[in-house]
């Protein structure tokens, strides 16, 4: 049997909170995100804590800057044995060549392309003259060429980036499941969707995090799955 595809986003200020919350619903997810505001937060004591549930452990730390700091702090993570970790592709070939060099073997590393909070007008602000959409296909590809195992992409690309990377392992945010209460004016997908499309990795966090009952709220995704 596939294991579980889930990866729960702690995104609680408070480690106790983040803990208690991971290991109530620990039977039903299949990983733990853990992302910069947490990792700043928390730093290595808190991924430490966070390991004793018994997951495999995400750092979304997004890291980018030159190929040596990136390929450093890429070592100095090493010793928490992520199972994935992501940079940005927008720091280049180099950079992410060097992340992944620096990876260990069992460590996954993934790239961002364009952060969904930056549309065109952006994109043109710091001199990038593609629109959002073209611009994650070029460094989706770019990603690709440099080695990398995949990259972060909506449930509306995923399919799509599939198709491209047959073996990518790509990991999907913003996800909603059928009945979900968050977000409903927006068009969706559900954790189902995006992993008959080709997700490998369905990151959920509001939907268990702030559910009445996260537990019952971890179940339910699960058996749709
Ligand atoms: O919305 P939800 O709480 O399920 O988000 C889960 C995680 O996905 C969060 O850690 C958020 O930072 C991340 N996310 C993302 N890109 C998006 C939407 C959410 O990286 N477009």
């Amino acid at each position: 049997m596939n294991r579980n595809p889930v990866y729960l986003a702690l995104d609680l200020p408070r480690l106790d909170a983040a803990e208690a919350l991971a290991r109530k619903v620990s039977g039903h997810i299949g990983g733990i995100k853990l992302g910069l505001e947490f990792f700043c937060a928390h730093g290595h004591h808190g991924v430490h804590e966070l390991h004793k549930v018994g997951l495999p452990i995400f750092l979304d730390l997004k890291l980018h800057d030159i190929p040596n700091t990136v390929a450093g702090a890429m070592q100095a993570i090493h010793v928490l044995q992520p199972s994935i970790v992501t940079i940005h592709a927008a720091g280049g070939r180099a950079m992410m060549e060097d992340a992944k060099a620096a990876a260990g073997e069992n460590c996954k590393v993934v790239a961002v392309t364009v952060l969904t909070s930056l549309d065109g007008d952006d994109l043109s602000a710091i001199g990038v003259n593609a629109n959002p959409y073209d611009q994650a296909l070029r460094l989706a590809d770019l990603a690709h060429s440099a080695g990398l195992d995949g990259i972060v992409c909506s449930g509306h690309e995923v399919g799509a980036v599939h198709k491209q990377w047959k073996d990518g392992y790509f990991v999907v945010p913003g996800l909603r499941p059928a009945d979900g209460k968050v977000g409903d004016q927006k068009r969706t997908v559900t954790p189902r969707e995006a992993r008959d499309a080709g997700a490998s990795v369905l990151v959920i966090g509001r939907p268990i995090s702030r559910a009445e009952d996260p537990l019952a709220a971890a179940k339910a995704i699960e058996a749709t799955l």
